[in-house]
C-alpha cells in the first residue's frame, strides 16, 4: 500500500509557522483556484493573528467561513438534510476542548476553544453545546448552504436510483463524490504547539453521528517540544487508528516530519485501506509536512521563513523537501 501514500515536504516554516488543510478527498470537478484561495485565507488568518498558539483557532475559523470546504458554512448534510458539526482544539501544554454534533455556532472551533480554556471537561455534545454557544453570544450558523443542499439532493437522487440505502454508500466513496472532508491546522510558536480540526462530518451521516474531529489523538494532537498534527478522512477509521497520536510518537522517537507523516499514513492504509486519511504535521523546530492516501488534499502554509503558499496535493505529484 506504501505506493499509494503521497507526501509533501518537509518544508521549513521557521520558529513560528502554521500549516492548514482543506480536507482529504476526491475533489473531482472542484475549482482549484477557489479551493486554493480558501486554504490560503486560513494560513493568512493565523499569520495576521500573530502565530501565537491561539492563532490556530483563527486559521480554522477562516476555513470554516470559506463556504467551499466541508466545515462551518460549507458543511455537508446529514441524511435528513441538516448541518451537524464537530470541532476540537488542543494546545501543546495539554489543554484541549471539543464540541460534537452542534448546529448553532457559525464557528464550532470557537466554541471548542471556549471549552478548552474554560471547562474541566474535554468534550461537550449536542443540544447542551448549542445552548452554551447561544448563551456565550457566538454568531449563529445560517443553516445549509445552497451548494451543500444541491450536493445533498444529488446524493439522495443517486440513492433513489437503486444504489441502496445510504449506509451502502461507503464513506470513502462519498468523499470522492463530494470533494473534501474537514479542515484543520497545526502550528508551532517557538517550541509551543497547537492543532485543531473542524468538520460537517461525512455526507448523509446518521443524525448524531460523531467523527474524529472533536477527539484529541484522533483528529488532532499537540505536545510542546514535540509537534502538532491535524487529520482528515474517514472519521470512523481515524477514531480507531488515532494517527495523530501515532505521528507524534514517531516525532518523539526522533523521526523527521516527512518520515513521520508518511509512516502514519502508511500504517493507516495498511489497517483501513486507501482513501481514508490525510494529515498535516509540524515539529517543534518549525518543519512541516503533509501526507495522504486520497486523490487530493488542499494545503497551505506560512511562517517566519516562508511566505503564505497554497497547493493542491495530488496523488501523482509527490514532492520532497530537505530537512
Ligand atoms: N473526518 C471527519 C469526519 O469523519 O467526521
Amino acid at each position: 500500500m506504501a505506493e499509494k501514500v503521497t507526501v509533501h515536504g518537509p518544508v521549513r516554516l521557521g520558529r513560528r509557522g502554521v500549516i492548514v488543510h482543506g480536507g482529504a478527498g476526491g475533489w473531482r470537478g472542484s475549482r482549484e483556484d477557489e479551493v486554493a484561495s480558501a486554504v490560503l485565507a486560513g494560513a493568512r488568518a493565523a499569520v495576521e493573528a500573530g502565530l501565537a498558539p491561539g492563532s490556530v483557532v483563527d486559521a480554522i475559523a477562516a476555513l470554516e467561513d470559506s463556504g467551499v470546504l466541508n466545515a462551518g458554512l460549507g458543511s455537508v448534510l446529514t441524511i435528513d438534510g441538516r448541518v451537524e458539526m464537530d470541532a476540537g482544539v488542543m494546545y501543546g501544554d495539554g489543554v484541549a476542548g471539543g464540541v460534537a454534533a452542534v448546529t448553532y455556532p457559525r464557528n464550532p472551533i470557537r466554541l471548542a476553544d471556549w471549552v478548552a480554556r474554560n471547562l474541566f471537561h474535554v468534550l461537550i455534545a449536542g443540544e447542551a453545546a448549542d445552548r452554551l454557544a447561544q448563551r456565550l453570544g457566538l454568531p449563529r450558523h445560517p443553516g445549509p448552504s445552497q451548494r451543500s443542499l444541491e450536493r445533498w439532493r444529488r446524493l439522495r437522487e443517486l440513492l433513489g436510483k437503486g444504489q441502496g440505502p445510504p449506509w451502502a454508500l461507503s464513506a470513502a466513496r462519498a468523499l470522492g463524490l463530494l470533494g473534501g472532508d474537514t479542515v484543520g491546522a497545526a502550528l508551532v510558536y517557538e517550541g509551543s504547539t497547537a492543532a485543531g480540526a473542524s468538520t460537517g462530518g461525512i455526507a448523509l451521516k446518521h443524525p448524531g453521528r460523531v467523527g474524529d474531529s472533536p477527539i484529541p489523538g484522533a483528529g488532532f494532537y499537540a505536545e510542546d517540544g514535540v509537534g502538532a498534527c491535524s487529520a482528515t478522512g474517514v472519521g470512523e477509521t481515524i477514531i480507531l487508528g488515532r494517527p495523530c497520536l501515532y505521528a507524534l510518537s514517531l516525532l518523539r522517537d526522533g523521526a523527521g516530519v516527512g518520515a513521520a507523516a508518511r509512516a502514519a499514513v502508511e500504517r493507516h492504509t495498511r489497517l483501513y485501506g486507501a482513501d481514508t486519511l490525510g494529515i498535516i504535521l509540524v515539529d517543534s523546530r518549525g518543519w512541516a509536512a503533509a501526507a495522504m492516501n486520497t486523490e487530493a488534499m488542499p494545503v497551505a502554509y506560512a511562517g517566519e521563513r516562508v511566505e503564505p503558499t497554497a497547493l493542491i496535493l495530488k496523488r501523482s505529484t509527490e514532492s520532497r523537501g530537505k530537512q
